[in-house]
């Protein structure tokens, strides 16, 4: 534990289904700039030195969620949370092992975008008067459904952290009996205790639905410089010696009488691709990650190549601008394939097509490419990665 007035104790509140966001996770798991939506709250406190302890309450079913969104942090586990936002709360307080005089702040895991000097006013603010909370000013005009407008002077929009010395917060939470309230602020302040208001920016919004994770997706862009990055990828297999059907290039399999040969599919178009990214994120190459010694490759399909390398790419928080693929080959024929094979990719990788474009040339019968031993393929691709100053 930490010296010092300003010291306090953290519960994020992580355990709620987020529902109203919906989305394939629920939204404190979901991905912001390639990090989670939890992971950029709890980082926000991380450097502060009056920090004395981070607890962070989840839902019982959300364990594995939990550790890979907080994987490489020095955390204690986790709380387990309750069916509203108050038992929630309640069940963090249950596990903090603090004094009634210590202060203990209050967050919700979906304001990710929690500024420090606005922590530092509140921690100021709540040494006073033990409790506190943030809130934005009110700047639209306020209506109600049934037809009546409230005077919007002097109102603001309640946010968290919350922070209160430990003892007030527990005497009240025993107090009062209603787990649908929304915050602690209120239920002080139905208790007749004073909670000291401090200005915050309407920035600490708390994503709640689809437009909420949009919105803080492009607040976050707007606040990071990018650097562009270049990868190029290059690759060659060799026809197998027997005749075939069909022969598999960028995920289509194509009418052909010969195959690649190769230790997984051979697909020569999404190998390049694979490097290419694999090289604009100076992450080695496609035999590094996929050893053509390791059985589990053999025959793989190379859709999980290039997905892995768009997965690489994503974590760190980078984005794919374009690819482009040039197929060296007699044949067979690329042109009726090739819109066909730019929607594949463009669907493996996640991209609208046209970041794709897939080419062909022939080597005018000149090299192993023109005697029709095998297919060559070269790719570049370009990322915008979040700037790195080291
Ligand atoms: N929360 C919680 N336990 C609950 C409900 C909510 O810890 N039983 C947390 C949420 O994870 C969130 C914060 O309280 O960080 C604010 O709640 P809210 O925005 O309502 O989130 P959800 O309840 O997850 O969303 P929804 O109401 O849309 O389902
Ligand atoms: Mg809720």
């Amino acid at each position: 534990m930490e010296n010092g007035s300003n010291n306090f104790h953290l519960i994020i509140v992580a355990a709620g289904k987020g529902e109203r966001a919906g989305g394939p996770v629920p939204k404190q798991y979901a991905q912001l700039g390639g990090r989670t939506v939890l992971r950029r709250t709890i980082e926000a406190f991380l450097p502060l030195p009056a920090l004395a302890s981070l607890r962070v309450v989840i839902a019982a079913d959300h364990h594995s969620l939990y550790a890979q969104a907080t994987d490489g942090l020095d955390l204690p586990s986790p709380i387990i949370g309750g069916q509203s936002r108050a038992e929630s709360v309640r069940n963090g307080l249950d596990a903090l092992q603090a004094d009634a005089n210590d202060i203990v702040l209050i967050h919700d895991a979906a304001r990710p975008f929690i500024d420090s000097d606005d922590i530092r006013a509140l921690l100021s603010a709540v040494g006073e008067t033990g409790a506190a909370t943030l809130g934005a000013p009110v700047a639209d005009t306020l209506r109600r459904d049934d037809g009546h407008y409230v005077d919007r002077n002097g109102l603001f929009a309640i946010q968290t952290p919350q922070a209160f010395r430990l003892g007030m917060l527990r005497a009240a939470l025993a107090a009062q009996d209603d787990l649908q309230a929304t915050d602690e602020s209120s239920i002080m302040t139905a208790q007749g205790v004073q909670v000291t208001l401090v200005p915050g920016k309407r920035s600490n919004f708390k994503i709640t639905t689809p437009e909420d994770l949009a919105m803080a997706e492009a607040l976050l862009t707007a606040r990071t410089r990018f650097e562009t990055r270049s990868g190029t990828g290059f690759d060659v297999h060799a026809f197998a010696a027997e005749d075939a059907e069909h022969i598999r290039i960028c995920g289509l399999d194509i009418p052909h009488t010969r195959r690649l040969d190769g230790h997984s599919d051979a697909d020569v178009g999404l190998h390049a691709l694979t490097d290419a990214l694999l090289g604009a994120m100076a992450l080695g190459d496609i035999g590094q990650h996929f050893p053509p010694s390791d059985p589990q490759w053999k025959g793989a399909s190379s859709d999980r190549f290039l997905r892995h390398a768009v997965d690489l790419v994503q974590k760190a928080g980078a984005r794919i601008v374009n690819l482009d693929l040039t197929l060296i080959c007699e044949a067979p024929k690329i042109g009726p394939h090739r819109t066909a094979m730019q929607a594949e990719i463009a669907r493996i990788c996640g991209l609208a097509p046209h970041r794709v474009s897939v080419k062909a040339t022939t080597t005018e019968r000149l090299g192993f490419t023109g005697r029709q031993e095998g297919i060559a393929a070269q790719a570049i691709a370009n990322l915008e990665l979040p700037y790195d100053p080291a």
